[in-house]
């Protein structure tokens, strides 16, 4: 388990570790309205599909708390508006709507009185499963990983992405504690860089022995290198298993297949969504040319040079080996298989 954690609740509000000053600096930001929150989330504060669906779910509560305190009879009415904030605070990862949803369902289910109670017992019930699938995942991923194995992996899904451990961080974590890795290769992600300044941190700190390449070496790296596996995870999977996550996932998965890697797709259920068909359906969040035309702050592109900034892509579900979750492992994804394991594990 990481010592690292990207959110707490403390003192009647929620803290969020500013991922934007990671690696360099450690500052919590307090957030004690449910707009700090929706914002925290779209500017990037708090990264990592189930990650902000945690944020979202303790901003239900700041929510409620105020509505309440406001109009105790009207409350339920008067916080459509914040949860609809919430819920659009970001398009791609699914489990930010999922959240709100189970969110919307307790509230739904409270008699009168103050709800602040029964909602954050139902925010932590959220934070705590998503630990804990965590750490069910990391045992089935780690498990189809042959021993002394190299991967590599993409963007940031460790403990800073979750409730903790992490989903492929997780799986590399857990792997790494059996003898299974013998070196993590992680990928700068551009333009956030979540690879460089999040997964290193991560890596780093639980002495993973990892090297960082550019996006651009992924080929080069399976065609010299050799990792066996490419290990990700996703931010929205489809009915079918077309996995929606970070820009430049379906690239390295490409050049996994090309040669001869296999690729894993790690996520807790609350990442999957049966009601949208594949990915062809999923909307993917474009962000600002300027994330792309400045690093730092500092100009690297002519000034107004036009930019086509998308931050997600879809990896089709046929260039995936494997989706892991916490009810077990979906081998060589479609929409039967799917369909079946979703039954199963009761969904
Ligand atoms: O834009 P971000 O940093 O929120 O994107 C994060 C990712 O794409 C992660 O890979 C994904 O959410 C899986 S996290 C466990």
């Amino acid at each position: 388990m990481s010592a690292v954690s990207a959110l707490r609740w403390r003192a009647g509000a929620l803290e969020l570790l500013d991922q934007r000053r990671l690696p360099g600096v450690q500052q919590w930001l307090h957030c004690a309205r449910v707009e700090q929150v929706a914002e925290a989330i779209g500017d990037m504060v708090v990264r990592g599909a189930p990650a902000i669906g945690i944020a979202a779910a303790y901003g239900v509560v700041l929510a409620a708390r105020a509505a309440y305190a406001a109009d105790p009879a009207g409350w339920r009415q008067a916080i459509g508006t914040d949860l609809t904030r919430l819920r659009d605070a970001r398009p791609t990862a699914v489990n930010l709507a999922w959240a709100v949803a189970r969110m919307e369902r307790r509230l739904a289910g409270l008699d009168g009185g103050d709800p602040e109670p029964a909602l954050l017992a139902e925010a932590r019930a959220i934070h705590d499963e998503d630990l804990a699938a965590n750490q069910a995942m990391a045992a089935y991923g780690a498990a189809l990983i042959d021993p002394g194995s190299r991967v590599l992996t993409h963007c940031n899904t460790g403990a800073l992405a979750t409730g903790g451990h992490g989903t492929a961080l997780g799986v590399i974590r857990t792997a790494h504690a059996q003898g299974r890795i013998a070196e993590v290769f992680v990928d700068e992600t551009r333009p956030w860089l979540q690879g460089a300044r999040l997964t290193a941190w991560e890596l780093q700190q639980d002495g993973i022995p990892a090297r960082l390449v550019v996006d651009g070496a992924v080929a080069w790296l399976f065609a010299h290198l050799r990792p066996a596996w490419l290990i990700v995870g996703a931010d929205r999977i489809a009915a079918n298993g077309d996995t929606a996550n970070k820009i430049g996932t379906y690239t390295a998965a490409l050049a996994a297949r090309a040669h001869g890697a296999r690729v894993m797709v790690v996520a807790p259920l609350s990442t999957f969504d049966p009601a949208t068909p594949d990915g062809a359906a999923i909307a993917v969040e474009e962000r600002p040319a300027g994330e792309l035309t400045q690093l730092a702050g500092q100009p690297v592109a002519p000034a107004g040079f036009p930019a086509w900034n998308p931050v997600f892509d879809v990896t089709p579900a046929a260039c995936i080996d494997a989706i892991v979750c916490e009810h077990g492992v979906i081998e060589r994804p479609d929409a039967s298989r799917m369909a079946a394991f979703l039954a199963s594990a009761g969904r």
